[in-house]
């Protein structure tokens, strides 16, 4: 068996630290001759879980592997190079990733040269490569979240020394410009405008896992933003854990407002955003958001609980009647909005009352759409180390009430949409059904109607015919804008 060497593994302490400087690169990524010639004719297939930021690393895991001269597999058999890209944020997301990895096993023994690789956030604990490292005898590499322009070395040293690499740091992370990419859409594009968070929210381990949280310069973003317009892309998600707080670290004058403004004001066809905290989210936000018609109305907020006492707890940095006054606000000046939000059911101790009143917070706000989570422990984090009293039947049963009332509240919303005509950027071929189209309105909504597949990429108005929960069916209107 081949000998693994550990090159760097993660502390939970060093993690916490954010009086840290970090540094711009801009140095274009070099690939080792030994890899190119391994790469040749080889292919390579990324598992991703999780979040959007683990898409984006996704896509620039492939142009560097691609710039190494490996090829996508058009089917995971096919592939001599395997990618976990892991998310840690819940326990369920961990235990889908271990699955995945023992299933590999029998691939990895059929083919012996193949390359099994785990990346992203989970294995940011060290107690998680311990566990992989005793369980899954098959795995080659592990890199973290810091690593990722490592993965042309690594690999090298891998093929080259015919050994096992743990590399696993603990950084406030740098910020790299130039990366090479491989976009999974030709007309939808995310665009990370800041990377980590500070926000430490006592059940989180995001800031653990991402490190500090660090602004890319606005003449960066909007330089992006301009060549994805240039290609023709219709719509560019910007994209940070908190993006509101966006520039602060920079202190150049730079604001998530003015960097909203000027990534509008190049003209592509839908902007988003995600994700916004509340405590961040500026006066100055909500009026560039109705200033701009490019600007989908359409904000995610999490509020993740209705309860003061809770939401203190969870170290959210705002109460009910502050998140509520920020949703009047916001509704006020921009009355075609659609929010929608992040919910935790079952924190430690969360008594009844307390979820009744995230029930309530959510019939007021009238929510368009929400991810909702039953609350997992997370090693290291200050939530994990309370002591808690609910039981998992309490909040199994807390989890389906809230359900419910978000289909209370949601349910009248999709029913007056049916009648009305909305653009639809059309996203793919319906899953169900190959006649049928997919895409979303500006809020968000899931519309499937028929249509042909050329339509695929462009904007289209569809009428919605009927409602259900979680998708709309609707009928093609004029073709194509
Ligand atoms: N348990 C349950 N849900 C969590 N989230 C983050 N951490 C946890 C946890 N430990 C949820 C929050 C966050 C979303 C991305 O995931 O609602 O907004
Ligand atoms: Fe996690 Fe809170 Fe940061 Fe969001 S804002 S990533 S929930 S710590």
């Amino acid at each position: 068996m081949a000998k693994t060497i550990f090159k760097s593994l993660p502390e939970a302490n060093l993690e916490r630290r954010r009086n840290i400087s970090f540094n711009f690169n801009y140095d274009e990524i070099l690939i080792p001759e030994p890899l190119k010639d391994f790469a040749k004719g080889k292919k390579y297939w990324i598992h991703t879980y999780g979040c959007q930021a683990n898409y984006r690393d996704e896509e620039i895991m492939a142009g560097i592997l691609e710039k190494s001269g490996f090829c996508h597999a058009n089917k995971e058999e096919d592939a001599d190079l395997i990618i976990l890209n892991t998310c840690a944020v819940r326990e369920n997301a961990e235990q889908k990733v271990y699955g995945k990895i023992g299933n590999l096993k029998a691939y990895k023994l059929a083919n012996k040269s193949a390359i099994v690789a785990v990346c992203g956030c989970m294995v940011q604990q060290a107690e998680v490569i311990n566990h992989i490292n005793h369980t899954y005898h098959h795995v080659d590499l592990i890199f973290g979240t810091h690593n990722i322009l490592d993965l042309p070395t690594l690999l090298n040293e891998i093929i080259t020394k015919k050994i096992k690499i743990v590399d696993v740091k603990s950084l406030p992370g740098d910020i790299h410009e130039n990366l090479p990419s491989v976009r999974q859409s030709n007309f939808k594009a995310f665009v990370n405008i800041s990377y980590g968070c500070d926000k430490f929210c006592t059940y989180c381990i995001v800031p653990y896992t991402r490190g500090k949280e660090r602004s890319r310069k606005m003449d960066d973003i909007l330089t992006e933003c301009k060549e994805l317009k240039d290609l023709g892309y219709k719509e560019v998600t910007l994209l940070g854990q908190n993006v509101n707080a966006y520039g602060k670290d920079l202190n150049d004058g730079s604001s998530f407002a003015k960097l909203l403004d000027e990534v509008a004001k190049l003209g592509i066809p839908r902007v988003r955003f995600l994700t916004s905290h509340p405590w961040d989210f500026s006066s100055d936000m909500i009026d560039v958001i109705a200033k701009h018609d490019n600007i989908m109305k359409y904000i995610h907020l999490p509020v993740q609980s209705g309860s003061d006492e809770i939401l203190r707890l969870m170290g959210r940095r705002y109460t009910s009647e502050q998140y509520l006054k920020l949703v009047n606000e916001i509704k006020t000046k921009i009355p075609n909005i659609a929010l929608s939000t992040d919910i935790i059911v079952g924190f430690p101790n969360e008594t009844y009352e307390q979820f009744l009143d995230t029930l309530k917070i959510v019939r007021e706000v009238k929510y368009w759409s929400a991810f909702t989570f039953i609350y997992s422990p997370r090693n290291n984090t200050p939530a994990a180390k309370i002591k808690d009293n609910v039981t998992p039947k309490e909040k199994n049963q807390r989890f389906q009430e809230l359900v419910k009332t978000l289909e209370e509240v949601i349910g009248p919303i999709n029913d007056s949409l049916v009648g009305k005509t909305f653009p639809v950027l059309v996203d793919s071929v319906s899953e169900k059904n190959d006649d049928m189209l997919s895409g979303y309105t500006e809020h968000n909504k899931l519309v499937h109607f028929k249509g042909d597949k050329s339509l695929i990429g462009q904007i289209v108005d569809v009428k919605i015919v009927d409602s259900h929960m979680y998708y709309l069916n609707g009928e093609l209107i004029n073709g194509q804008n």
